[in-house]
């Protein structure tokens, strides 16, 4: 059984995986119309990640005598000014992931709740990755500047990720 504030703060952490899932999907959506056809992928695979990761929390949740409960989320942004401004949205839309994961990780051992506390850590390393992914892909971005041929070939890496990820093509 999870105690209470810690069953409110997981309902807000499911509403922050909602939200990038959704965020995602936008930025596939744009990725998709602007050209960028591999990193249309990596956002379409992203996306289903995060709503993996909603799900993870409702089923922990109401596992252990809780509802999760599904809020009304705003509407992503639909536009970027460049694909340079998009992987640092994705950046600080992780960080803030990130911290809020923390905040839980913290509450759960004020509230003395092993159980959270273990199922937090898969989150905690998810995080880690995921930051570690998003920076080393803004890291290329900064090299190659506005050269056409070098974004050509990251947005190409970009799809083959995806395509690793999901060898059945389903992104
Ligand atoms: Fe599930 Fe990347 O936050």
């Amino acid at each position: 059984m999870i105690s209470k504030p810690i069953e409110k703060a997981l309902q807000q952490q499911i509403a922050l995986e909602a939200y990038s899932s959704s965020v995602y999907l936008s930025m596939a959506c744009w990725a998709d119309v602007e050209g960028f056809e591999g990193t249309a992928a990596f956002f379409y695979k992203q996306s289903d990640e995060e709503r993996m990761h909603m799900l993870k929390l409702v089923h922990f949740i109401n596992d252990n005598d809780g509802h999760a409960q599904i809020a009304k989320q705003d509407a992503p942004p639909r536009n970027w000014k460049d694909i340079h401004s998009l992987f640092r949205e994705v950046l600080e839309q992780e960080q803030k992931v990130t911290q809020s994961i923390h905040e839980l990780v913290n509450l759960s051992l004020k509230e003395k709740d092993h159980a959270s506390h273990n199922f937090l850590q898969w989150y905690v390393n998810e995080q880690m990755e995921e930051e570690k992914q998003i920076k080393t892909i803004l890291n290329k971005l900064k090299i190659l500047g506005n050269d056409g041929s070098g974004l050509y070939l990251l947005d190409r890496e970009l799809g083959e990720r995806a395509a690793m990820a999901d060898p059945e093509g389903e992104a």
